[in-house]
């Protein structure tokens, strides 16, 4: 029989197992079988472990956060870097790849994963092995597709944190610093941000000063709003000079070490004396079960993926271009996507008053 594997790779996500239920009803739709491999692309090679998927083994994973198939982040694959900073595969490991694929015979690879995990795809596919990819993490920071499954997950989860410090915050009269994840974008942050009535949001794309984050909370305090709350994106830069509490060196290591949250937090503390509490909400935002879009949406890209092989369209990545589930070369697919400070979002939580920390003025 002619069987398709799956994979997921790099840091799990909600939705991953909407997308592997999605990829073997629908390979059994079109009569094929499904194996899925374990622990991400580590599966693949010695010691090849896999399990065989079937619609008995994977009913009622839809809603369960996760992966059912295991992940490496780091693992052997990621470890061979060579010129200019591009991904090179160990020939052993490609060889080992190749003959999994052949004494299995499977006819088409599903690689779910971020960015990182999407690069050994695409060397897979320049090396002859027969892959599509699917585009998973909750940054949401990947080009070529609207949203990524597991990005209103996370943002659901840093709304719900939003919203239970709204009412600590205005108990207390305090400033509440909530730090979501987005290493390079600052997608979670914006959203949840505007989703959860946030005061002030601070991302990686637009710079901001700690004077204006202290003005933003005096204006309120002025209004007689005596709390408010802040978003920051982990990846959110740390304004140069201006620092009241340390050098920018030391400052820098407290981010490395406590996370920007904390910093923004101690800093408005000293700056203006206001009390100040801060929630790193770190890997909440993985878990869980999958909102309802995140559902559809992995459940369309495993039932896309499997297209893809059927069609042999390989070295694909499947994409949400709304309305339509589409696919691109994952070669283009793979290029970081950030928040375009202008965009429509933006524009419209600073017309409802958020400050982004930065001295724009309507
Ligand atoms: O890429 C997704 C992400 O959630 C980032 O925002 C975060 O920095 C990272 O994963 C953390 O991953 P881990 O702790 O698994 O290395």
């Amino acid at each position: 029989t002619k069987r398709i594997g799956v994979l997921t790779a790099g840091g799990d996500c909600p939705g991953l197992n909407a997308v592997i239920r999605g990829v073997v009803k629908s390979a059994n739709t079109h009569g094929y079988e499904v194996v899925g491999f374990l622990k991400g692309y580590e599966g693949l090679v010695d010691p090849v472990s896999y399990v065989p998927l079937t619609a008995k083994n994977t009913a009622g994973i839809l809603q369960q956060g996760g992966t059912i198939l295991g992940s490496t982040n780091k693992g052997r694959f990621a470890a061979t870097v060579g010129v200019n900073d591009r991904l090179e595969l160990d020939p052993e490991l490609v060889a080992g790849v190749k003959t999994t694929m052949e004494q299995l015979n499977i006819c088409g690879l599903v690689c779910v994963g971020g960015d990182g995990s999407l690069a050994v795809s695409q060397q897979f596919h320049e090396q002859g092995i027969p892959v599509v990819g699917v585009p998973k993490t909750i940054d949401n920071d990947l080009s070529s597709t609207a949203f990524t499954f597991g990005f209103f997950s996370a943002v659901f989860c840093a709304t719900d944190a939003l919203d239970r410090l709204h009412t600590t915050a205005a108990s207390h009269e305090r400033v509440m610093v909530l730090e979501v994840m987005g290493r390079h974008a600052g997608w979670i942050a914006l959203y949840a941000g505007i989703a959860g009535g946030g005061d002030v949001i601070l991302i990686p794309e637009i710079s901001w000063s700690f004077e204006s984050v202290c003005q933003a909370v005096l204006a309120r305090e002025q209004q007689g709003k005596k709390f408010t709350l802040i978003v920051v994106a982990e990846g959110a830069e740390l304004p140069e000079g201006g620092l009241v509490t340390k050098d920018a060196h030391s400052l820098q290591k407290q981010v490395r070490l406590g996370g920007i949250g904390n910093v923004v937090a101690s800093e408005i503390e000293k700056r203006i004396g206001k009390e100040t509490r801060t929630v790193v909400l770190g890997h909440l935002q993985r878990g869980g079960s999958p909102t309802t879009f995140d559902r559809v949406v992995a459940t369309q890209f495993g039932a896309h993926a499997v297209r893809l092989i059927v069609e042999k369209k390989f070295g694909h990545m499947v994409c949400y271009q709304p309305p339509a589930m589409e696919s691109v070369p994952i070669i283009d697919a793979i290029q970081l996507s950030t928040v375009h400070p202008m965009c429509s979002a933006v524009l419209a939580a600073r017309a409802l008053g958020v400050s982004f920390g930065d001295n724009h003025t309507e």
